[in-house]
């Protein structure tokens, strides 16, 4: 196989999608004619030496794993709770936000509750509560998971705030934030070596960008 294949290059269709392309944009990588937002899910860039494949952000580190897409943006929420052991040569400063607690503005429970959690990530959710002094019941949710805790399914939630107008939509707050969440560079083993250099370069210059906005 060449080694002047095309880099390929998994971009996320989720909230990350936006810092994603910001970051690229001012690295000097012209995706200009990108269609994220439609049907195009596999595009080239031969002037840059690029595919982008757009994927859903839980699916993306699949991709990556297998050597399919070369690198990847995706959030370091996702990874952490898919377990993933990809490498990660570089958080983005854009698109940052938490993994925290919300509920009705108040408290925490008091240690020895009973506490009911719904939370897109479940694995997640359980480790970090094993800090918390409760016995704890988590319910996996696909999404609006803040009305969990407004209609009383669950007690609290377990979900990303970044802006916080949700919460503040729905008269709920950020009771404890339990990690920094960052879009973050992933690479294949294979792409590692294989593109070795190419990759070094973008990082570079994705860090240079940061530094420069
Ligand atoms: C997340 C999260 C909140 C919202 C928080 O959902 O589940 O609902 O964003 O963001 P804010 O603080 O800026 O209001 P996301 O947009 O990722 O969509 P999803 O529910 O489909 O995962």
């Amino acid at each position: 196989m060449s080694t002047a294949r095309p880099l390929r290059l998994a971009l996320p269709k989720g909230r990350n999608l936006t810092a994603a392309l910001s970051a690229l944009r001012v690295a000097g990588l012209d995706l200009s004619g990108l269609d994220a937002n439609g049907r195009r899910l596999w595009q080239p860039f031969p002037e840059q030496g690029l595919e982008i494949l757009m994927l859903k952000d839980w699916d993306l580190p699949l991709y990556v794993e297998h050597g399919i897409a070369d690198l990847g943006i995706v959030g370091s929420d996702v990874l952490g709770e898919l377990g993933s052991g990809l490498a990660t040569p570089l958080r983005l400063r854009d698109g940052r936000c938490r993994l925290s607690l919300i509920g009705h503005p108040g408290e925490l429970p008091p240690a020895g509750s009973a506490v009911r959690v719904a939370s897109k990530y479940p694995a997640t959710a359980r480790r970090a509560l094993q800090a918390f002094p409760w016995a704890v019941e988590i319910f996996r949710l696909e999404g609006s998971v803040e009305l969990a805790p407004l209609l009383e399914l669950a007690d609290l939630a377990l979900d990303v705030v970044q802006t916080g107008e949700t919460l503040r939509a729905h008269g709920l707050a950020e009771l404890q934030v339990v990690a920094e969440v960052a879009p973050c560079l992933v690479a294949s083993a294979a792409a590692c070596q294989r593109f070795r250099d190419r990759i070094g370069e973008w990082v570079t210059r994705l860090e240079a960008a940061a530094v420069a906005q």
